[in-house]
């Protein structure tokens, strides 16, 4: 194929994974409400993403209040929701083709706060053409969020999707920080500001259940082994210790964690314990705007 065949192809499988995403997004929104079960719904998204076709580009990330990213349910998790603010980002991928979208549920009653978030995603969106430096687009967030009177999340950037990478060059960042890349039409990114009522800083605050392979190294335990052919499929995409179904998988996942080969995925909070909204799109670049894939 030619690089432009590439292209198109790669475009497609991104549309068809916003797609699926779209429905597994109305799941969501559909299935949490408070009193129900946090890892049972996060199992329904999952299995509607599935059901569409794709596969999840990473666990269903269900965090709460100040916590704002990187929390998935663990197995036999008996948390229910209850007056929280959620926010809910669900990836899907196709043949690696990464759609990436986040919302949050508002069970704090701020509204306000869900909106500098949401307001920001919009006016980024119609900044974004080919030509764009994501200076512009940090820029576009900061103001929006700040005019809100919260901050944005200075330490969580929006980012590139490239194939089987979930978060690649070039980082969208959530504020004016110089001038920044410069965006093609063809270029596939997503978009995601935060905002918060506290510091605007997150800092990793806790064990994780996210996990994703870091380096290929030769192992010669056959759990390790085991292991190591489980996660396979997953590539470099993050999964969830819940995926995986062996024995002794928290020790073995500590082992390979600690000789560098799995990477973990810090719970991510806010600093000064603030509320966090976010909101998210995955988007293609034209030449005189966006197209939004999910
Ligand atoms: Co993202």
């Amino acid at each position: 194929m030619s690089l432009k065949e590439d292209l198109t192809n790669a475009h497609e499988c991104h549309r068809r994974a916003g797609i699926a995403l779209k429905e597994a997004r109305a799941v969501a929104r559909e299935v949490l409400q408070p009193g129900e079960s946090l890892l049972e719904a996060a199992l329904k998204v999952e299995d509607t993403i599935r059901e569409y076709g794709g596969e999840p580009a990473f666990p269903l990330n269900l965090s709460r209040n100040d916590e704002a990213a990187h929390v998935t349910p663990a197995n036999g998790d008996t948390l229910v929701i209850g007056d929280d603010m959620i926010k809910v980002d669900i990836g899907v991928h196709i043949d690696g083709y990464i759609a990436d979208n986040a919302f949050t549920v508002d069970f704090t009653d701020h509204p306000e706060l869900i909106k500098a978030s949401e307001t920001a995603l919009a006016r980024a969106i119609k900044v974004i053409k080919d030509g764009v430096l994501t200076g512009e687009i940090g820029e576009v967030i900061e103001s929006t969020i700040v005019e809100f009177g919260y901050r944005p999340i200075r330490n969580l950037t929006g980012h590139g999707l490239e194939r089987w990478i979930q978060h690649s060059p070039p980082t969208i960042p959530n504020r004016k920080f110089g001038r920044g890349k410069k965006l093609s039409s063809g270029d596939v990114i997503a978009i995601e500001p935060f905002a918060t009522d506290g510091e605007g800083l997150v800092a990793d605050r806790g064990k994780g259940e996210i996990f994703s392979l870091s380096a290929r190294k030769p192992v010669r335990l056959p759990a390790e082994r085991k292991f190591m052919a489980l996660i396979e499929k997953y590539k470099t995409l993050p999964f969830a210790r819940r995926w995986i179904d062996m024995d002794k998988c928290d020790f073995i996942l500590a082992q390979l964690t600690r000789k560098g080969i799995i990477r973990e995925y810090p719970v991510l909070k806010e600093v000064k314990g603030g509320l966090v909204s976010q909101a998210e799109h995955s988007v293609i670049i034209t030449k005189k705007g966006c197209e939004v894939i999910t």
